[in-house]
């Protein structure tokens, strides 16, 4: 496995990640534990920033919190300057509550509620992403009531289709997401800010997709966008100001990933974006990269419970989590992978595939993966969790979800607290028809 970020394997022949030792973080906090690389994620945000700097073009970074967000990770995207990109009303109430500074957020989403647009609102937040004309008139309404006038980007399905996994394409114009752009729905949305009184439009917004390795989709959408902007330019006189390119940056989950290092990335998009608006004004370019900032910062530690050998066939390693916490393996068949914190310098003896805990046989993390002799008892890293695993776990089965620790320097500190059992049925009401729990004693 491939180390990442801060982690080493130390003198007791355990992994470290940000100078902690992995088996004392699962003595601490207990495991399954997701274990998040702080000087790594900072170190991932830099090189975007350094990379944009690079290219001089006016620049905004910022972060999709949908990929992980919790308070602690919306401190740190403030401390870091970037923006954020919300796509619910429970992203934005844990951003503002971080105290993210509202001009810097911005909010997505291709249903966007009544509520959420009121909360956004009055929260100051400093634009929307309009993705549809129903949202169009609602926010064109909500802000001339406010007697304001609210920034808009416009959400456009470019066409391009990312290479990547089919559920993850969202740039084809077959999508739920944003205004079509062949039958000149962008146009007409356009239009309809330009002569309204509550809204004040910016630029142009999209998103090709994720887990994208290559640059030549970027290309193809800047070309597509730059095209727009022309056209909106000569068409209406409208400037486009901005142009956000979405995020998708592919990383390396194991080794038949082979991402481009995100300067070439931003390199090639920096290149496509002075050719496409060459001889007029250049917008200023937005990226919102989720995955690519946390994705192989995030490590989940599980202990090894169960293991089940079938002679001649496969031996199953049973773990204390599974797709309630990852539900990626089981959604799209991601493959993830791992090692033995433990026991992290010995050499490979056996294949094994790590089962869950959860009861349905779909429940596997990694198939056919060489390790050292797995033994219960023994603590199981998974490396490459950071992105859509907490933001994505859930309860199923009725399993707690993992605490959160975020390490650097030697410190571990817990930002999310493991859920405990009284979490569980915290929300839940019994009927009053249903007679107390002593009704349910046999009696005597
Ligand atoms: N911007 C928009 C409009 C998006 O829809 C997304 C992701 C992003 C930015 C961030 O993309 P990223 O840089 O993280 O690739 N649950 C799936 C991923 C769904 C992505 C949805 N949109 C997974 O686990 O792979």
């Amino acid at each position: 496995m491939k180390l990442r970020g801060t982690s080493r394997i130390n003198e007791q022949g355990h992994l470290e990640i940000g100078g902690c030792d992995t088996v004392e973080l699962a003595h601490r906090f207990g495991t399954p534990l997701y274990v998040m690389d702080e000087t790594m994620i900072r170190r991932r945000i830099r090189s975007f920033v350094e990379a944009f700097e690079k290219t001089g073009l006016s620049y905004r970074m910022a972060y999709a919190s949908k990929a992980f967000s919790t308070l602690a990770m919306c401190r740190l995207v403030a401390e870091e300057g970037l923006h954020l990109d919300v796509v619910s009303d429970g992203e934005l109430y844990t951003a503002l509550k971080a105290g993210f500074p509202p001009e810097r957020i911005y909010f997505h989403g291709n249903n966007k509620t009544l509520d959420e647009l009121v909360m956004a609102l009055d929260a100051g937040i400093g634009r929307f992403v309009a993705d549809n004309f129903t949202e169009l008139a609602l926010l064109d309404q909500l802000a001339r009531d406010r007697g304001r006038r609210v920034k808009v980007i416009l959400r456009t399905t470019p066409g391009v289709e990312a290479h990547t996994h089919h559920y993850i394409q969202t740039g084809q114009e077959d999508s739920k997401f944003g205004f079509d752009l062949e039958s000149g729905q962008v146009h007409q949305a356009l239009k309809q800010c330009l002569t309204s009184e509550g809204l004040e439009p910016e630029g142009f917004h999209c998103h090709i997709g994720s887990q994208i390795f290559e640059s030549d989709g970027f290309r193809l959408a800047v070309r597509k966008m730059a095209a727009l902007a022309a056209e909106c330019r000569q068409s209406l006189g409208f400037r486009t100001r901005i142009l956000n390119l979405g995020g998708g940056f592919g990383i390396r989950y194991n080794e038949k990933d082979q991402p481009m290092p995100v300067d070439h990335y931003i390199a090639a998009i920096a290149e496509e974006v002075r050719q496409g608006f060459a001889g007029g004004e250049l917008p200023q370019i937005w990226l919102e990269p989720g995955r690519s900032i946390v994705g192989e910062a995030g490590t989940t530690l599980y202990r090894v419970g169960t293991v089940k050998e079938i002679p001649g066939l496969r031996k199953y390693v049973a773990v204390d989590g599974g797709m309630n916490d990852n539900p990626r393996p089981a959604l799209y068949h991601a493959s993830y992978e791992a090692s033995l914190a433990n026991r992290a310098g010995e050499e490979p003896a056996e294949t094994v595939s790590i089962a869950g805990k959860l009861c349905e046989s779909g429940d596997m993390l990694i198939w056919d993966i060489p390790l050292p002799r797995v033994n219960t008892g023994d603590l199981l890293a998974v490396s490459c969790t950071g992105a859509y695993n907490y933001s994505m776990a859930n309860n199923y089965n009725r399993l707690r979800r993992p605490a959160v620790v975020f390490v650097r320097d030697g410190e571990a500190s817990e930002v999310v607290r493991r859920e405990t059992l009284e979490d569980l049925i915290r929300n839940d009401r019994v009927p009053g028809r249903m007679g107390a729990p002593e009704s349910l004693m046999p009696s005597e």
